[in-house]
């Protein structure tokens, strides 16, 4: 018989979605029971697995026939999609950053569970941080977790000096989300959510603001509406009730630089470094940033035949990436 912790595990990859778990501990399941000369049952438990196996890849061929999709007419010059297979356990986050998407994530991979009992996933998400920090990436990371298509709104295509034009554009988005369930992402966000009392540009901005806030309130779909922005305080108020979450991302604390670091040249051989150092030339970078020092001090061991990548190598390209950075606009 499977032990308890094996079918607890079972469950708990069952309420998670996640299939390839649940099959992977089935299968110890099966390993353990012929290894217990249970021969029969083992053999059993393989055919329903395999049974399983099938009928998940007919599922997925399906699906990916659907996410072969791309927007028409208007909308063509209003969304770029794309389709990603990254997932969050490629990325740096700290814990709070990925128990919120982790919640995100189980959600809408129970949604039918949760709408038979009258509940919504959350669906409405503001990302807000120092730039660098992951914003824009995450975007492809729910898409990908979430197999679902990633469209992101181009706002050179949405914002014209037309009034009226932008709004109806916007509508034709909103109409998107309705008819196909996918991440839809406003990068950039300020461009739209900018205060209204700011001033600056008035007319059409406010009036775009006011549609988005509006098409906010009606939007009942299924899909997921992402915002980013590097600076909230640019944005208006009356925007962040209209979202289910609103997440702060910020610099990455020494934890995660030594994570960022070592997802980064897992596959290169590193000196036993002496972090501390590596921490203080990192202070105050951003993910990226740290992820461009490594992509240098990765190129300059292979370009000269380096034994392995030093702590000084490494070192220098850090400091190297403070003194090249652009000043941030915060
Ligand atoms: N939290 C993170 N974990 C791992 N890599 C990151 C992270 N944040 C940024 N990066 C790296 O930096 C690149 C740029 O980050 P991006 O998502 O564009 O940041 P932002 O949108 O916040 O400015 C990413 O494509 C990735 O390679
Ligand atoms: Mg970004």
């Amino acid at each position: 018989m499977a032990k308890a912790e094996q079918i607890i595990e079972l469950l708990k990859s069952h309420i998670e979605g996640d299939d390839k778990r649940f099959l992977a501990i089935a299968m110890q399941v099966a390993a353990h029971e012929a290894q217990q000369g249970h021969e029969k049952i083992a053999q059993e438990l393989k055919k329903l697995i395999d049974k399983a196996k099938d009928r998940q890849s007919s599922i997925q061929t399906k699906a990916s026939v659907v996410n072969l999709i791309q927007p028409k007419g208007d909308l063509a010059n209003l969304l770029s999609v794309e389709y990603t297979d990254i997932t969050f356990t490629q990325l740096t986050f700290s814990s709070s950053i990925s128990q919120r998407f982790k919640r995100i994530i189980l959600e809408h991979r129970q949604h039918n569970t949760l709408s038979e009992h009258g509940l919504k996933a959350r669906r409405k998400i503001l990302l807000f941080g120092p730039p660098g920090t992951g914003k824009t990436i995450t975007a492809s990371a729910l898409a990908g977790e979430l197999r679902l298509p990633l469209f992101t709104i181009r706002l050179d295509g949405l914002i014209t000096k037309y009034m009226g034009e932008t709004a109806s554009k916007l509508r034709l988005v909103f109409d998107a989300m309705k008819n196909t369930r996918a991440v839809y992402f406003f990068d950039e966000f300020d461009a739209i959510g900018g205060d209204r009392n700011l001033g600056n540009d008035v007319g059409e901005i406010r009036r775009v603001l006011n549609s988005f806030l509006q098409f906010m309130e009606q939007d009942h779909s299924e899909s997921l509406i992402l915002a980013a922005t590097n600076s909230i305080k640019l944005l208006d108020n009356a925007l962040f009730r209209r979202f289910d979450d609103v997440i702060e991302y910020s610099l990455p604390d020494k934890e995660q630089i030594k994570q960022v670091i070592n997802n980064r040249l897992y596959n290169f051989k590193l000196n036993h470094f002496d972090w501390s150092k590596i921490f203080d030339a990192a202070e105050g970078l951003s993910h990226a940033e740290i992820t461009r020092a490594c992509n240098e001090a990765a190129k300059q061991f292979v370009l000269s035949n380096l034994p392995s990548i030093s702590e000084q190598l490494l070192v220098d390209a850090l400091q190297e990436r403070k003194h090249t950075r652009i000043p941030s606009n915060k």
